[in-house]
């Protein structure tokens, strides 16, 4: 297993560019306080008030006919970010940076940015699975940022993750500590999320191809 340190850039490299380059070395990385706390406690405050107004819903898995939703696979709640506060300009300002990166340095193409809050409640949690079933949704590369305070080791709450589709031994686990930003590739690095005694806090996103055809309009409008 990787120390999370092992998993960023070398000296004298930006966050950034350790995130790519961690991405391009072992398909995902791991950045601590990769955003300012006052964006992250932004973030955190904005789920916090968009739950008190009932706007998480239990998660889906899969799309469109496949869609269903399966607490045995996870039993998160969830809110798509609509870019609709500071924050998340803010946010997204900081998304578009890495995504203009990995595309000059890694040439992934990446196109558009979906993301939603989640909130998993004490014992919730999300199996092992990869993002990219089959390639069919688009999605290339997954980006998760924590937004938990003071969060402690012993409350559990860890991003498992494995180092590629097949693998049997674990690479790395990170605690869901607020301001940690995660990437990896969509289609090829498993993960799971342990379930937690406290509530925890994240915003999972994904950077998308752009699936525009001839007689297809993407994003559909
Ligand atoms: C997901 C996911 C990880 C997390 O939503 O697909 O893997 O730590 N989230 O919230
Ligand atoms: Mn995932």
């Amino acid at each position: 297993m990787h120390d999370n340190a092992d998993l960023l850039g070398g000296a004298g490299t930006t966050p950034l560019e350790g995130l790519v380059d961690g991405l391009a070395r072992h398909g995902f990385a791991v950045a601590p306080d990769y955003f300012p706390a006052a964006l992250v406690g932004a973030l955190r405050e904005e789920a916090r008030y968009k739950d008190r107004h009932g706007e998480f819903h239990l998660a889906g898995i899969g799309r469109r006919q496949a869609r269903q939703k399966d607490t045995r696979v996870r039993s998160d709640r969830t809110c798509w970010l609509k870019g609709d506060s500071l924050a998340q300009c803010q946010l997204f300002e900081g998304l578009e940076s890495l995504r203009l990166a990995v595309n000059r340095d890694l040439f992934m193409g990446l196109f558009e940015l979906e993301s939603h809050f989640a909130i998993y409640g004490p014992g919730d949690f999300y199996q092992r699975h990869v993002d990219a079933f089959n390639g069919n949704n688009g999605r290339l590369l997954s980006v998760v940022l924590y937004l938990n305070e003071s969060w402690q080791s012993g409350w559990g709450g860890r991003l498992r993750i494995w180092p590629e589709p097949d693998a049997t031994s674990v690479a790395t686990e990170v605690e869901p500590r607020a301001g940690t930003l995660v990437v990896f590739l969509s289609d090829s690095i498993p993960h799971e999320v342990l379930a937690a005694t406290q509530e925890r806090y994240s915003i999972a996103g994904w950077f998308r191809r752009n699936n525009t055809t001839a007689d297809w309009l993407d994003p559909p409008r």
